[in-house]
């Protein structure tokens, strides 16, 4: 029988290793939902922060784990381990069904499947636990980047990021995202302490901000919109490409895009990766006017007990 365990603080670090190995050996994070920079977050913050890992241990060995942050309501799942044994589904299921029990009266959202784990087994056990299912589309763009000029639209000014316009992005994060399926998931993430992914990723310093090619919208001080890109080496992710509601429909978001995938070439990106939820009709419209193909799909998996958190 395994044993459950959550760890904390100083505690987390023993799974460090057990992250790299797994991130080296299966070079696979870099499929996942937020994108390749947020293992590195984690990692990052493995030896500290507020995250907390659930972990299932077996003759004081740990077999699984889900890292994870508590809210008042809610319970952000953000990466899950399952160690390559012929019980991984049994690991998985266990994992699932204590993270239920343990937040009984929380709605969970698991960002992350397991990345190199069959997905309709994956798929069945959420399900099996009450969990909906919500598709994202993973796209890219790449040579031999031939983008369409797209004109300027008038009244906006654009700016690159800094620091003073942090809070406007959260806000415009929030603004956009209220009618927008992947709301749950914005829900947990405000409850849970976290900023937007997209703002954590600008706060996550230089080494993956692609501040050069990222920039912001303003009609007179008012943020109308804005691209936020990442890189990993030669790969550029677009980690939010957002316009206030307000500023729709005058080819504003159209313009973010051309201006980054225009500056693919001379800053040396050889392709532009981004995820979309698969409801997401207009985006998607948009993203393949651009001609970026789909590569592949990844799943969100969200329950809710109904309680304390609204409108599911
Ligand atoms: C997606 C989004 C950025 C588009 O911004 P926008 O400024 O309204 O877009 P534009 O006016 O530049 O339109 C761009 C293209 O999007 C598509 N589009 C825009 N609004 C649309 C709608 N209501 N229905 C269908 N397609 C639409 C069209 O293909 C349009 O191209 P066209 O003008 O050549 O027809 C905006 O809707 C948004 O912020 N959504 C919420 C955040 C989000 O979903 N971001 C993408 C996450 S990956």
């Amino acid at each position: 029988m395994s044993e459950i365990k959550i760890l904390q603080g100083p505690e987390l670090s023993s799974l460090g290793l057990l992250l790299e190995k797994y991130r080296r050996g299966q070079n696979k994070f870099g499929d996942m939902i937020i994108g390749p920079f947020w293992v590195n977050l984690i990692v990052e913050k493995i030896t500290g922060g507020d995250e907390k890992a659930l972990a299932l241990t077996k003759d004081g060995q740990v077999e699984a784990f889900v890292i994870h942050k508590t809210g008042s309501n809610s319970v952000l799942a953000s990466m899950v381990y399952v160690d390559k044994t012929e019980r991984r589904e049994a690991l998985l299921s266990e994992l699932v069904f204590r993270m239920r029990k343990i937040y009984s009266a929380k709605s969970i959202v698991f960002g992350d499947p397991v990345p190199d784990m069959d997905i309709e087994a994956q798929k069945r056990i959420f399900l099996s636990a009450g969990f909906r299912v919500l598709e994202r589309y993973k796209m890219e763009f790449s040579a031999p980047y031939e983008v369409k000029e797209v004109d300027r639209p008038p009244g906006f000014t654009f700016k690159k990021y800094s620091k003073t316009l942090d809070r406007k992005v959260a806000r415009l994060d929030q603004r956009a995202y209220r009618d927008h399926p992947d709301e749950p998931i914005l829900e947990v993430l405000t409850d849970t302490g976290s900023n937007p992914p997209s703002l954590r990723i600008v706060r996550s310093g230089p080494a993956f901000f692609e501040r050069s090619l990222s920039s912001f919208a303003l009609s007179g001080s008012e943020l109308a919109g804005g691209i936020y890109c990442t890189h990993m080496g030669k790969e550029l992710w677009i980690s939010n490409l957002v316009v206030d509601p307000h500023f729709r429909g005058q080819g504003l978001g159209k313009y973010l895009l051309f201006k980054v995938l225009k500056g693919m070439k001379p800053g040396g990106y050889r392709r532009c990766m981004l995820m979309v939820s698969a409801d997401n009709h207009s985006a998607l419209n948009m993203y393949k006017k651009f001609r970026f193909k789909l590569k592949r799909n990844r799943f969100n998996f969200v329950y809710t007990t109904g309680q304390g958190v609204k409108n599911h």
